[in-house]
């Protein structure tokens, strides 16, 4: 006689929040407005995959499970996916913040040897596990309101030493937490100081991509492509140069002014242009002949006041829109995505089904992980969290502020709080 069914973790009578099973492309345009969800549901976990879901009456009687959890009165979300942090840094910069409530702006700040570069001079003092220790308790933090894959760049380090230190900690963070994680190069996010530009391009070309290849320490390459920073013609032959080493461009775009980081990402065939503040027609038009992702970080429009990124406009143009934190202590100190799922929807006037497909399914496309997370499915990742008792998935963004999040399970097992 067969043997009954088993399972690792059963969650039952649960509203199941983003099922999909098709999601070999974004989900763009109209679709975006609907979320599928599955009420009144159980899910099963066996050796850290989703094994089977289906509505409570369908669950098998024989099925045994190793833990139950109720998620009665509850929602089950995939984990967050945020495809933009600064994760690994050293201090917070609580002082710039009142510089600028004060009057000073990012540029004026960037120019008085702030900002990036204040960041850079306090990990380039800081040893590898020093470095490490300074970002484990974000990475905690981020679990806690359901980020369960994060994206990591480089960029505060500026020296070869110093930016594969930062990728050797992000790497770090996949390993010494339940977080899966994508490390993006970013040596090009400013010029160090008393260097040229054409010195330091050769140096970012000639030995530091080739140094984070050889230690297989960067899946993707980012250059901060803005007016003061690095132009669209270096953009382009940086992200050309990465991609002879296997780097896939994702670039910052469009954040201060009309950067022509857009058109740098299309020709380059990014994987994402990210930040978006400042975009016309001309660029919505590039992207809708693209497969690059719009990406919104609206957290960081907020907190520097720059107008937010058109995110209805790109979604009602019928393209695909993402959104993530951009986790970093200038522009943009939390990696909070139910509050960066607010911000969205409250400044840039998109639904909460519309934040919620942009912080999961597309951000996890342009991962290129949308196989393994970011949606619910037989054979995903079992990276979920099991809400707080909530009236309606709307109740998120409306409770701006509030952790809806309670119970964290990622890779099938939960995450004890605290
Ligand atoms: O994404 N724009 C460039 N980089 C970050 C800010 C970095 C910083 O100020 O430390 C951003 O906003
Ligand atoms: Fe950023």
């Amino acid at each position: 006689m067969a043997s009954n069914p088993t399972c690792d973790l059963l969650i039952t009578h649960g509203t199941l929040v983003q099922v999909r099973e098709d999601v070999t492309a974004p989900v763009k345009g109209a679709d975006m407005a609907s979320l599928p969800v599955l009420p009144g549901a159980y899910l099963s976990i066996t050796q850290g995959r989703i094994s089977d879901y289906g509505p409570m009456d369908r669950l098998p009687r024989n099925l045994r499970a190793q833990q139950t959890l109720s998620a009665k009165g509850r929602f089950v979300f995939p984990s967050f996916v945020d495809s933009h942090t600064h994760l690994v840094f050293d201090q917070y910069r609580e002082d710039e913040f009142v510089m600028k409530i004060k009057g000073a702006t990012y540029t004026e700040i960037a120019a008085r040897g702030g900002g990036i570069l204040s960041s850079a001079r306090q990990v380039q003092k800081l040893s590898e596990d020093e470095l490490l220790e300074r970002t484990l308790p974000r990475a905690r933090e981020i679990i806690r309101t359901g980020t369960g894959v994060v994206e990591i760049k480089s960029g505060y380090g500026l020296t070869t030493r110093d930016e594969l230190k930062m990728l050797r900690v992000a790497r770090r963070i996949g390993i010494e937490t339940p977080l899966k994680v994508k490390t993006t190069f970013l040596g090009a996010h400013a010029v160090p100081p008393g260097m040229q530009k054409a010195d330091y391009m050769n140096l970012l070309i000639r030995e530091m991509i080739p140094a984070v290849a050889e230690e297989k320490l960067a899946d993707y390459i980012d250059v901060f492509c803005e007016a003061g920073f690095f132009t669209p013609d270096e953009t382009i032959q940086l992200a050309e140069a990465g991609k002879q080493y296997g780097l896939q461009p994702r670039l910052h775009a469009n954040q201060l002014g009309r950067s022509g980081g857009v058109q740098a990402g299309v020709k380059t065939a990014a994987l994402s242009v990210d930040h978006l503040e400042h975009l016309g027609d001309e660029e919505i038009t590039l992207l809708k002949k693209s497969a690059t992702m719009p990406t919104a970080l609206p957290g960081a429009a907020f907190f520097l006041r720059l107008p937010q990124a058109p995110g209805r406009q790109i979604i009602d143009a019928g393209l695909p829109l993402a959104i993530a934190s951009d986790f970093n202590p200038g522009s943009c100190p939390t990696g909070n995505m139910p509050l960066i799922i607010a911000l969205a929807c409250i400044q840039m006037k998109i639904t909460p089904e519309e934040a919620i497909n942009a912080a999961t399914v597309n951000t996890a496309f342009s991962l290129q992980l949308s196989h393994e997370y970011g949606s619910i499915a037989r054979g995903r990742v079992a990276s979920l969290f099991i809400t707080q008792p909530i009236p309606s998935v709307a109740y998120i963004p409306y409770a701006f502020g509030y952790n809806p999040v309670d119970t964290v399970i990622l890779n099938g097992k939960v995450i004890p709080a605290g």
